[in-house]
């Protein structure tokens, strides 16, 4: 049988998804080369996440319906040159059909960050000691969506348990290998603390690394491929070491105080001791040298850059293998204080033999080495400055190792880089740290002064910039399509579009709308049947960011998490994987990805940085290009989330993130930049949290000064899945239906009104009162509407076949068997259930059936939930349920045409969590 459009797709994306699992692979011991392993050694696998290997986090960006999925035992045990003691394995299996996996009801974020270990006796180990020469200890941790993780056995440290395994191991085994299969880093103090440490010879992060994870572990463990991942992140001695510890989860406003200073920038400047793994830190089977070859000058005024040309080496006899380049630079401190290192550059070799070697050019654009004067004290508020002085850089295999070289910039008076406007300054002032004295080589004290504050005048600056309003005309007849063969312009038709069709087109629908693929979290554009009518198809968006979420149990590519793929420094790999992610968009029918998630990791307790690649601006930025670039060239759009600054995951929907307004610039919307200046993003969802006292949604000089006004963005802006929002002008109160807001900051689409709600305005938004009120002119509703068409009108689904909705489906009766209890339709089907289910229900009457649930969910209301409905073994509707703290509601599904007779009804709990109390199915003719 050929294979389906989807199946290609899958078949093309696994073995690039298994080769960038094992570049993201980050090796940070290997003493006496106890890695890779050899065919005649034998190998012990101690830790249940051999078999239960984690493929992902938890939560919208965890949720792919997997077609398979390698576990790391399967991948060792399927490469020929390792050799497993499969007597161990037995052990484990046969403790694990007594403990399994626990998804904690699979609900949303319901999972334990930990498994349950077995407990080793002591002779499990000696027995496995003596048929096997060295082990693998593995710990897993999953974490995400909704909740962060905790400094607690379990999450950030181990548990008992564990410490009990690696001691046990440790005592018999002289070679031992700790695998952390994680979604975040971390605490390894147990590494040089444990009792017999010394066996501990190696430790590898192999992150949570998709469906093809165990293939990629065994590529790597085996030497077939040298590893070349890099540390993404700082591992710190101690928790509270890290600059953003101090606010890092409040629950009402989280001080930025560390400013600029996070991660490496913060203990390469004041604090190098307490770092017991560097950024940028991960070694080969192999060693490198890297010399620089020449350093020239390109470009003229902003788009000045220097170009470093790098020969790399393989300097080793054996292996084979990839080098990252990483090039840092040490800023003078001037008036504004810098860090003592920042990654400006950094490329990644092709695999080189030993003994050969690559040239590599980096290219550092000024851009990266300016610093914004938020303050004034350079005399140049609002700009991006280089100052006078040298301008040092260092290469190396991490932030820590790397060196000066021969290359310096001398300035001897400012340079400015770039004049920009204050925006989205914070409200109030706040203590933000500094370099003070240089108290020994590179190393500072640190000292504190007070941020700068907002002085512009909001209203001001909005209505003075209001656009202007396209007069009304009535339909003329123009369809979208005309508009994209360039018969129409845009302004005449959207000029067509009545205020009850502009407030519709800014609502999108969902999750699982039936207006597109099946289990998607978003359908928009041409939601109703006016829209429909006018040529606007039906555009669909999906989770994201490392595979397809199709919560109608549809099945896609899960690729590793963000952070393995941000360990790969490879943005070539990057953007051909997402290429493939593309396609796979494509033959479902979906539009955009809601993906790359580009936030910081501000700190090692993030429940998301799964999703995300590094706590470096830079380097997450150009992920995030890398990626956006691949899915445009697949034809689909990358929606780079979440703009700004949602790293913490408590109280996420409510928490202002205060911060410098050079902070925000320099650090946490940086990524953003990239993605849209050298990666062209055209979709951008906003953040829950607000920023400076402005929710994300609503946020005016975040969508549209900067966003819009600075880096020339064109494509559409939408909110997070039911967002709230605020006035750009005042702040104050927040509320789920203030569109007005969000339309005036032009964050064009809500996400989302529940199926079938937009033309209705189910949400009770309020953007039709506004337009009444002149608190909203048309001339900022048509331009959301028109930034919406201009997307979808260059989005695949313009070039599918222009389906109208369908909202009645047709199914035929089916046999019947004697044996099943029989419910008939006439009556209120009463399920109670949270698990599949399946019924046999008779029709008296042919007709047209509307669908309705009953159902409830104990969770607040950003948890996501749903089931699917079967009809005959057909996939027919998906009944999608947020949280809803327990009280009962009512979920319309669709309608349904059934002919007398007999029909089996599976539900299928995909996305757990709610409860199923009444099906019923009322006649409607
Ligand atoms: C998440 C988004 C996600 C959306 C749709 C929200 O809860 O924050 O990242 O894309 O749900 O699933």
């Amino acid at each position: 049988m050929p294979l389906t459009k989807f199946e290609n797709a899958r078949q093309a994306l696994a073995p690039v998804s298994r080769q960038a699992a094992a570049e993201g692979i980050v090796l940070l011991r290997n003493i006496d080369n106890v890695l890779p392993l050899h065919k005649e050694c034998k190998i012990s696998l101690f830790g249940r996440c051999h078999v239960d290997t984690y493929r992902s986090g938890t939560g919208s960006g965890g949720a792919v319906n997997v077609p398979y999925s390698i576990s790391a035992l399967e991948g060792l045990r399927g490469h020929s040159s390792i050799n497993i003691n499969e007597e161990l394995v037995q052990v484990y299996h046969e403790w694990l059909a007594e403990h399994p996996f626990d998804d904690g009801g699979g609900g949303w974020a319901a999972e334990p960050w930990f498994q349950e270990e077995m407990p080793l006796t002591t002779l499990v180990v000696t027995t496995a000691k003596q048929c096997s020469d060295k082990a693998l200890v593995f710990i897993g941790r999953t974490a995400g969506e909704d909740q962060d993780n905790a400094v607690q056995p379990g999450s950030y440290l181990l548990t008992d348990t564990e410490y009990d395994m690696l001691q046990k191991v440790c005592a018999q085994f002289d070679d031992v290998i700790v695998i952390l299969n994680v979604s975040n880093i971390i605490d390894m103090s147990w590494a040089d603390t444990i009792t017999n440490k010394q066996s501990i010879k190696g430790i590898l992060y192999s992150w949570a690394a998709g469906m093809e994870g165990g293939h990629a572990l065994a590529d790597v463990l085996s030497g077939d491929t040298s590893p070349s991942g890099k540390l993404t992140d700082t591992i710190a001695y101690q928790i509270e070491d890290y600059p953003t510890s101090a606010n890092f989860g409040n629950r009402d406003r989280n001080f930025y105080q560390e400013d600029i200073y996070v991660g490496y920038r913060y203990f390469s400047t004041f604090k190098p001791h307490a770092v017991q793994y560097a950024f940028g830190e991960g070694l080969s089977y192999t060693q490198f040298e890297r010399d620089l070859a020449s350093l020239t000058q390109h470009g003229e005024g902003k788009n000045k850059a220097l170009h470093f040309h790098i020969k790399v080496t393989n300097t080793g006899h054996v292996y084979s293998g990839k080098e990252v380049v990483q090039l840092y630079v040490e800023a003078p401190q001037g008036k504004l204080g810098k860090p003592t290192r920042a990654l400006v550059g950094f490329n990644k070799t092709r695999t080189l033999a030993p003994g050969e070697s690559e040239l590599i050019r980096v290219t550092v654009p000024y851009a990266l080495l300016a610093s914004y004067d938020d303050s004034g004290v350079t005399g140049y508020k609002s700009c991006y400055v280089l100052e006078q002085g040298r301008y040092q850089f260092y290469l190396g295999d991490s932030v820590q190792a790397a060196t000066p070289i021969e290359a310096t910039l001398d300035l001897d008076n400012l340079l400015i880089q770039e004049q920009l406007t204050e925006a989205a300054a914070p409200i109030t002032s706040f203590e933000r740290i500094r370099p003070d004295q240089q108290i020994a080589q590179g190393i500072y004290s640190l000292t504190k002064e007070n941020t700068a504050v907002r002085t512009v005048d909001m209203q001001e600056r909005i209505l003075s910039r209001l656009p202007e309003s396209i007069e009304l005309t009535g339909e003329q007849n123009i369809k979208l399509s005309d508009v994209k063969s360039g018969q129409a312009t845009l302004v005449n038709f959207i000029a067509q579009l009545t205020p009850q069709q502009l407030a519709t087109i800014v609502r999108g629908e969902g999750m699982c709308s039936p207006k597109v693929t099946p289990g998607t979290a978003a359908a928009f554009g041409g939601v109703s049947n006016d829209l429909f009518e006018l040529g606007i198809p039906v555009a669909a968006a999906a989770d994201g960011p490392s595979g397809i979420r199709m919560d109608s149990g549809h099945k896609a590519t899960q690729v590793p998490i963000g952070t393995l793929l941000g360990c790969t420094w490879n943005t070539e790999l990057n953007e051909h994987l997402f290429y493939l992610v593309g396609q796979e968009l494509q033959s479902h029918q979906i539009d955009t990805l809601l993906g790359p998630g580009i936030n910081i990791h501000r700190h090692p307790l993030n429940g998301r940085n799964f999703e995300y690649f590094s706590e470096d601006p830079m380097l997450t930025g150009a992920m995030a290009a890398a990626q956006v670039c691949g899915l445009k060239s697949a034809g689909v759009s990358g929606t780079i989330k979440h703009y700004a600054a949602n790293d913490q995951e408590t109280a996420r929907f409510d928490v202002d993130s205060i911060m410098s307004e050079r902070a925000l610039r320099e650090v946490h919307i940086k990524p953003f930049e990239m993605a849209v200046k050298l990666g062209g993003a055209t979709t951008i969802m906003t953040s829950y949290n607000p920023i400076n006292g402005h929710w994300g949604a609503s946020n005016y000089d975040l969508n549209t000064t900067i966003l819009r006004g600075e880096w020339g963005f064109e494509g559409i802006v939408m909110s997070d899945w039911w967002a709230k929002m605020n006035s750009p002008i005042e702040a104050g109160k927040e509320d789920k239906s203030f569109t007005s807001f969000m339309i005036r900051a032009q964050n064009d689409l809500y996400m989302v009104v529940e199926n079938d709600g937009a033309e209705r305005n189910a949400m009770n938004d309020d953007t039709l009162d506004a337009l009444e009120n002149h608190t909203l002119t048309l001339g900022e509703l048509q331009r959301s509407a028109m930034n919406i068409c201009r997307f979808v009108m260059n989005a695949p689904v313009m070039s599918r076949r222009l389906v109208p909705y369908e909202p009645i489906r047709s199914f035929d009766s089916a046999e019947h068997t004697e044996s099943e209890p029989v419910v008939s339709i006439n009556d209120s089907i009463s399920l109670n259930c949270t698990s599949n289910t399946a019924i046999s229900l008779e029709v008296k009457e042919d007709g047209i059936y509307q669908i309705s649930a009953t159902a409830s969910y104990d969770r607040n209301s950003l948890a996501q939930s749903s089931c699917s409905l079967s009809i005959n073994g057909e996939f027919s509707m998906s009944l999608p349920l947020n949280g809803t703290d327990g009280n009962i509601q009512t979920i319309e599904g669709l309608q349904v045409r059934l002919h007398k007779g007999h029909y089996q009804i599976q539900i299928e709990f995909v996305k757990p969590g709610l409860k199923l109390h009444q099906l019923a199915f009322t006649q409607s003719n």
